[in-house]
């Protein structure tokens, strides 16, 4: 092959497989959306000690709207949806308004990575790495948002809430 053959193809290789194939799907700005609980959650879950949750949705999110599917209510969030939950591991760390981790769902039902449609992203404020679940680790206690359960915002219809706890509502801040 002569070199300037090569020239022209190998930059783009890299940028279609180096690093800056890189995609950052949780921006840091994510404190301007809108909360879909409006107090910070302080109850414990089963295996995770005490900590404090904020819960953010980007606007994509917002536009969720539960329809009836055979007799049951049904959410279907947007591809484009990103949710993110910050986690205060002390009462020290919520005063200094600086949670330790960053557990977030996004929506994006075509790639490989998704479980169940979404990405599971876990992600240190500050650092840009995302850390996204190859498991079933997140999705086997949310699948229990789609059934009643005890935590939060219940669910005493059963509705299905593509596996989120707390469904954004228009009411939500
Ligand atoms: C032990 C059960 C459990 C596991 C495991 C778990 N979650 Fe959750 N998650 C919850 C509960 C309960 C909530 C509801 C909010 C709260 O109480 O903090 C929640 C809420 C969330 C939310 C906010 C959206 C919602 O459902 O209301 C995101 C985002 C989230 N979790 C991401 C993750 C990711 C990513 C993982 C895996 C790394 C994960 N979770 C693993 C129990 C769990």
């Amino acid at each position: 092959m002569n070199k300037l053959i090569l020239l022209i193809i190998l930059p783009g290789f890299f940028i279609a497989c180096g690093p800056a194939a890189r995609v950052v799907r949780v921006p840091d700005e994510y404190r301007s959306w809108k909360k879909t609980v409006d107090k910070i959650l302080d109850y414990p879950i089963a295996g995770h000690g005490q900590s404090f949750r904020i819960i953010y949705i980007n606007s994509i999110g917002e536009k969720v709207t539960p329809l009836e599917k055979d007799g049951r209510m049904t959410y279907d969030y947007p591809d484009g949806t990103i949710i993110v939950k910050e986690v205060y591991p002390s009462q020290e760390d919520l005063d200094k308004n600086v949670p330790g981790m960053l557990t977030c769902m996004v929506k994006d039902s075509q790639s490989p990575q998704a479980i169940n449609g979404w990405l599971w992203i876990v992600k240190t404020p500050g650092d840009p790495a995302e850390n996204v679940f190859t498991s079933k680790f997140c999705l086997e206690c949310h699948l229990d948002a789609n059934e009643s359960h005890s935590l939060g915002a219940g669910n005493i219809n059963e509705e299905f809430r593509d596996y989120v706890f707390f469904p954004y509502t228009s009411s939500a801040k």
